[in-house]
């Protein structure tokens, strides 16, 4: 019988929980036990990885200030993804956890030399989310003024990749001797120099970690422009999506593995998950009530605004919420995000952009129902897509225990009964469990 199943991964990040809603969980989850143990419920559910997102500064472009993201939580306090995922790894022994680091902020060899310590410590497990940082403000946490334009990005990113892949291969797989008798721990003759000196970059090396269970980290890409999908299909294991649609969806899936191939790589082995925002109930009545509550609340339509300025760094309390947009908005960063906002020429208002995108900016198709309900349109869209997963979220990245409960006792026996999703692992490594189907 054919293998119907589908990866499964989940989008967070270090920020506070859902601490306003009636099933919250107190909004203080610095010491990391509440995403500690979300990461061992996902795992009781056979997830392949957790990944969590993050940014490099405040947001202070929605209504020109830091106001309704430090008033609301959103997006910030956030703390460091690093630290979080080996406490993650640690509690767990088969769950993929994946850290959003930028190639902005780390200089190619405490990259390599920190994600190589994570994936030793994980057994294997870990996974890196490359990112080239989408904000001037971050930018200017770290001595300039404004991103370099999206294509030096991305030529930049490539060249770290070039250092990261001479880094990780500057000890032999066997260079670990552990000869007691001989007294010799590592083979000096199996551990080379680097000396890259490139256009950005120049990196003696050698690294100074020994090989990790998985070589070098799984990488886990999320650009969506043409220079994006390039980058991605060079590099990444893992490809996140926010398609607005299964026709997109399948559209998207098959443009990243032509270029894949193109790079020279079998497009099976990179695996492209679409990000959801299910909303699960006990009845599908009760889930679209659920649904409505969510989109109606006075909340919504603020986070999601204060979110989307974020990320594109364009003041969107500027416009009028009952008209539509003025002018087709551009962004130097996340464009693929806002394309799939502003729908540009459907004429809708913003509000109703906002509530129409209803699962959030993050929803690649709508799913709201019960466990059946939502496992039976997942099957039906990743058939028609063609694969390969399901990033699952929240419409602004928040849980709360119910939620994550709801999805792993819930919607995923749901999938598994229909042959959709694992019910047991079968490897200790991320690498491999991502590439058993
Ligand atoms: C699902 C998803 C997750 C992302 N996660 C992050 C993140 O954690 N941090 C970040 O700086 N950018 C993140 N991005 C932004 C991308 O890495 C990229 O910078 C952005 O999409 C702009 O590149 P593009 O124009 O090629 O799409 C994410 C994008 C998507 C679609």
């Amino acid at each position: 019988m054919a293998d119907k199943r589908f990866h499964l991964a989940w989008f967070m990040n270090f920020t506070p929980d859902e601490w306003r809603e009636p099933f919250g969980q107190g909004g203080l989850p610095w010491d990391g036990q509440f995403y500690v143990e979300m990461a061992k419920t996902l795992e009781r559910a056979c997830f392949d990885y957790i990944m969590i997102e993050d940014k490099l500064m405040v947001p202070q472009t929605y209504g020109g200030s830091s106001k309704a993201s430090l008033n609301h939580g959103m997006m910030v306090p956030k703390h460091d993804p690093a630290p979080l995922a080996v406490a993650m790894g640690m509690a767990t022994s088969r769950l993929g956890v994946v850290a959003t680091m930028s190639t902005m902020a780390y200089p190619p060899f405490l990259m390599a030399r920190l994600s190589s310590t994570i994936d030793s410590l994980t057994k294997g497990r870990f996974g890196w989310n490359i990112v080239t940082s989408a904000e001037d403000l971050a930018a200017q946490n770290f001595g300039m003024d404004k991103l370099p334009p999206r294509d030096q990005r991305y030529e930049m990113a490539d060249e770290y990749m070039d250092v990261m892949g001479k880094l990780f291969a500057s000890w032999d797989a066997d260079a670990i001797v552990l000869d007691r008798d001989a007294g010799v721990y590592a083979d000096d003759a199996k551990v080379h120099a680097v000396n890259h000196v490139g256009k950005y970059f120049k990196v003696r090396g050698p690294l100074n970690t020994v090989p990790s269970p998985q070589g070098r980290p799984l990488y886990v890409q999320a650009g969506a422009s043409p220079k994006g999908r390039d980058f991605a299909a060079a590099h990444a294991d893992s490809i996140i999506s926010v398609a607005s649609g299964v026709a997109s969806m399948k559209a998207f899936r098959e443009d990243i593995r032509a270029r894949v191939e193109k790079a020279g790589r079998d497009p099976d082995q990179v695996k492209v998950l679409f990000c959801v925002t299910p909303t699960l109930g006990e009845t599908d009545d009760e889930a679209r009530e659920k649904y409505q509550r969510m989109l109606n609340s006075p909340h919504f339509i603020i986070d999601t605004l204060a979110s989307l300025s974020a990320i594109t760094e364009i003041d969107f309390a500027q416009f009028d919420l009952d008209k539509p947009l003025p002018e087709k908005l551009v962004t130097n960063g996340e464009s693929g995000t806002l394309d799939k906002f502003q729908q540009w020429g459907s004429g809708k208002t913003l509000k109703e952009l906002v509530v129409d995108g209803g699962g959030g900016l993050v929803s690649s198709v709508e799913l709201v129902g019960t466990p059946d309900t939502v496992a039976d349109r997942m099957g039906e869209v990743m058939e028609e897509v063609g694969g390969d997963g399901f990033l699952i979220t929240t419409p602004v990245l928040r849980v709360s225990r119910r939620f994550i409960v709801e999805v792993a006792d819930g919607l995923v026996p749901a999938l598994q009964k229909r042959g959709l999703a694992r019910t047991a692992y079968a490897h200790e490594k991320l690498r491999d469990n991502l590439l058993e189907f």
